[in-house]
């Protein structure tokens, strides 16, 4: 069974408009475990190293504001593919160009408001989760349970 992990992050007008549900019981139904939950108001020196590989993007400084400008759903799901599924689901950054069925696609508009985070790479995955979570805030699913319905 696969233990690959990838950090899922409702944005803030994804919790304002009360797509939490919606979109945490989508992974959940998929199939992957939820490692960690945290719903928080993150400062901006926080989300400014979350986005950190686009500070030189001239969408950077409206891109952390709308990060900072509610709480946010932080999740770690995991499981077989988890990183490349989870931006599956979410679909292209521009919802103009999300396929329908996805995350995006089927729940926004613009890319300024896209409603959700996903990691882009195990190695984006791994300081994401670093970032946002305390290693004893990750549940241990190969000790807690010997098997699972997914394998
Ligand atoms: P995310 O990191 O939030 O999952 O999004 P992503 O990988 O699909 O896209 P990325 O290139 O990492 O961009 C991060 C977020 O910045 C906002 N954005 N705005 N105005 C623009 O042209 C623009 N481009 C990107 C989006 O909220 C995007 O999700
Ligand atoms: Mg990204």
């Amino acid at each position: 069974m696969s233990d690959e992990r990838t950090f899922i992050m409702i944005k803030p007008d994804g919790v304002q408009r009360g797509l939490i549900g919606e979109i945490l019981g989508r992974f959940e139904r998929k199939g992957f475990k939820l490692v960690a939950m945290k719903f928080q108001q993150s400062d901006v020196a926080h989300l400014e190293k979350h986005y950190d590989d686009l500070k030189a993007r001239p969408f950077f400084p409206g891109l952390v504001k709308y990060m900072a400008s509610g709480p946010v759903c932080a999740m770690v799901w995991e499981g077989l593919n988890a990183v490349k599924t989870g931006r599956v689901m979410l679909g292209a950054t521009n919802p103009a160009d999300s396929a329908p069925g996805t995350i995006r696609g089927d729940l926004c508009i613009q890319v300024g408001r896209n409603i959700c985070h996903g990691s882009d790479s195990v190695e984006s995955a791994n300081k994401e989760i670093d970032l946002w979570f305390k290693k004893e805030e990750l549940v241990n699913w190969t000790s807690t349970q010997k098997s699972w319905v997914y394998e």
